[in-house]
């Protein structure tokens, strides 16, 4: 039995400690905000915070989990106005949007460690993160814009 918490609530997991958490978030707790890209660790779509550190939830069994905290884009804040998502709805930066919830999750962590990040930090922290679209140029604009007003 694995006991964790999600976006603020205490849970309990008692099936397969394997079973990757992207599985337990969407099918078991109906958090289908976090998306599935690749499976594989190599395309950000399923990026989570686990004790405030991104990390693909695709690649995390329930077994690494306990006793941690977990957060998802449904939880990043109560009503969308986490600074990363109002510089992503400012700047227009999603266009199919569907790699956009782990972009805005990995730009949340980048940013609560290194409020001020330059261009390089930021290009290393969202390296992993793809987009069909091809909407980095914006990820980097809005990334600026939470960290300090800049575009
Ligand atoms: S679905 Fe997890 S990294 Fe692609
Ligand atoms: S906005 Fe379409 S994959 Fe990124």
């Amino acid at each position: 039995m694995v006991t964790l918490n999600v976006n603020g609530t205490d849970r309990t997991f008692d099936g397969d400690p394997d079973m990757p958490l992207l599985w337990y978030l969407r099918d078991e707790l109906a958090l289908t905000g976090t998306k599935y890209g690749c499976g594989l660790g190599l395309c950000g779509a399923c990026t989570v915070h686990v004790d405030g550190e991104a990390v693909r939830a695709c690649q995390t069994p329930l077994s690494a989990l306990a006793g941690r905290r977990v957060v998802t884009i449904e939880g990043l804040s109560a009503d969308g106005t986490h600074p990363v998502q109002r510089a992503w709805r400012e700047l227009n930066v999603a266009q199919c949007g569907y790699c956009q919830a782990g972009q805005i999750m990995q730009a949340a962590a980048l940013l609560a460690k290194t409020p001020s990040p330059d261009d390089e930090a930021i290009d290393a922290a969202m390296a992993g993160n793809l987009c069909r679209c091809g909407t980095y140029q914006r990820i980097r604009a809005a990334i600026r814009a939470a960290a300090g007003g800049r575009s």
